[in-house]
């Protein structure tokens, strides 16, 4: 079971400061993986501040080539080099906002696993594509056309592009639906099984539901990860969903 927090640009070192305060008056599970993704600036000062803790740490994006003339880019080296256990790759937000393509999150996720990173590879349809019933095609071709050629710790995060800060979530039966149609894609090309989170509007209140779907094995929440005490009961919620369904 995963639980991992997506920051987005914010939270600056004061409030990170505070938010870490709580996590270490705050009793962990070995049986869940956790992951943040603070700001890239403020990963090295996150990182210190946890280190104790069974929290893992890690960036937000990575660039597709392991270093040279790319002024303002992070290589996954570097991540690396500064505490970085995981990367996200393939943001809905990266691939709308910085024109991102499938072509090049193939190489970011390479160039990630490459450097010894875990990659969570996120993946998701528009609105237009659920409603024309093109969902699990759209997500096919992502999936087709961005999966590494060679990987050993890569999850897939099934974000809707129409879920991400909108308070909507697709019904347990399309997440269920998705989640089996991923795993499947992902045997099929690579023979291997892997584990499918789901993020988009993931809170307090929904995450014991989205917990009971079958083939959900974590989530990657963002608005409601920016408050300590909302993120620490989304773990809770974790928690109790593996105590009650051993
Ligand atoms: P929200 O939880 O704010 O909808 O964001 C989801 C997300 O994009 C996580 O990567």
């Amino acid at each position: 079971m995963f639980v991992a927090a997506n920051w987005k640009m914010n939270l600056d070192k004061k409030s990170i400061l505070e938010f870490t305060k709580s996590l270490h008056k705050f009793k962990f599970s070995n049986q869940i993986n956790t992951c943040i993704f603070p700001p890239m600036t403020y990963i090295d000062y996150l990182h210190n501040l946890i280190n104790n803790l069974p929290i893992s740490v890690g960036g937000q994006n990575c660039h597709y080539k392991s270093s040279g003339a790319f002024t303002g880019e992070v290589s996954a080296n570097f991540l690396k080099d500064t505490g970085c256990e995981y990367v996200l790759v393939g943001h809905s937000e990266r691939r709308i906002m910085n024109y991102e393509n499938n072509d090049e999150i193939k190489s970011r996720a390479q160039t990630a696993i490459n450097s010894n990173l875990k990659v969570i590879l996120c993946v998701g349809e528009k609105l237009t594509d659920r409603e024309e019933g093109k969902a699990l095609e759209y997500i096919e071709k992502q999936i087709n056309d961005c999966l590494p050629n060679n990987f050993k710790d890569l999850f897939i995060a099934y974000e809707p592009i129409w879920s991400i800060g909108t308070g909507k979530i697709p019904s347990a039966f399309e997440i269920q639906e998705m989640h089996s149609h991923i795993k499947k894609i992902v045997f099929r090309i690579s023979n291997k099984y892997i584990n499918v989170l789901y993020g988009g509007s993931v809170n307090t209140e929904n995450i014991k539901e989205i917990l009971k779907i079958t083939n959900v094995d974590g989530v990657l929440v963002g608005g409601a990860s920016l408050k300590a005490k909302d993120f620490l009961a989304i773990y809770s919620a974790a928690v109790k969903h593996l105590d009650t369904s051993s």
